[in-house]
């Protein structure tokens, strides 16, 4: 199935932006499934720290698709949306895109995966998320 899509999400800003290189390539020469794993779950932790107001800590990985395969020298753009958020958890949905050809731009959906991380104290026990604040959520989700 072909995810050629025409432009970036428009009036969303990505999480994180970041270029592969050779070192990050598997076998094959394209690039490795757990770097790109790895960098999802940095781009989803960003909004779920801002939401708990401190440390989180992955605890599932509900799923994760490699719709497309990630070439070194992509441009990948990683945006992470606040989905549902529990008493002490805050589930994310991460969606990559890989800019590529960047003479002849081609935008290309290449991975899409949600993750729940939960707010943890200094015992790295959870802890209750604290009130929404929104102005600390800016760009968040104002429901949740
Ligand atoms: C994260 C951790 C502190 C949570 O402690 P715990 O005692 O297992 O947590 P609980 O069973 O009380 O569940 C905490 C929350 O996670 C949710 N949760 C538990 N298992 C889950 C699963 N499989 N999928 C999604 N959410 C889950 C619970 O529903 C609960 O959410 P809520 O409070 O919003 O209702 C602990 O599991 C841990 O330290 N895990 C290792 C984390 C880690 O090293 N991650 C990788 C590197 S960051």
């Amino acid at each position: 199935m072909s995810s050629t899509v025409p432009e970036l999400p428009p009036g969303k800003a990505p999480q994180l932006r970041v270029m592969p290189m050779p070192s990050d390539a598997n076998v094959y020469g394209d690039v490795f499934g757990g770097w790109i794993m790895a960098q999802v779950d940095i781009a989803g932790s960003l909004p779920a720290t801002r939401r708990a107001n401190g440390r989180v800590a992955t605890i599932a990985v509900n799923s994760f698709l490699f719709k497309n395969p990630v070439f070194v020298g992509d441009l990948l753009s990683f945006y992470a949306d606040i989905v549902k958020v529990g008493n002490t958890s805050i589930t994310v949905n991460v969606e990559v895109y890989a800019e590529r050809n960047r003479l002849q731009t081609e935008i290309v959906k290449v991975t899409e995966a949600t993750l729940t991380y939960v707010a943890t104290d200094e015992n790295r026990k959870p802890r209750p998320l604290p009130p929404l604040d929104p102005s600390r959520e800016a760009g968040l989700n104002p429901v949740l």
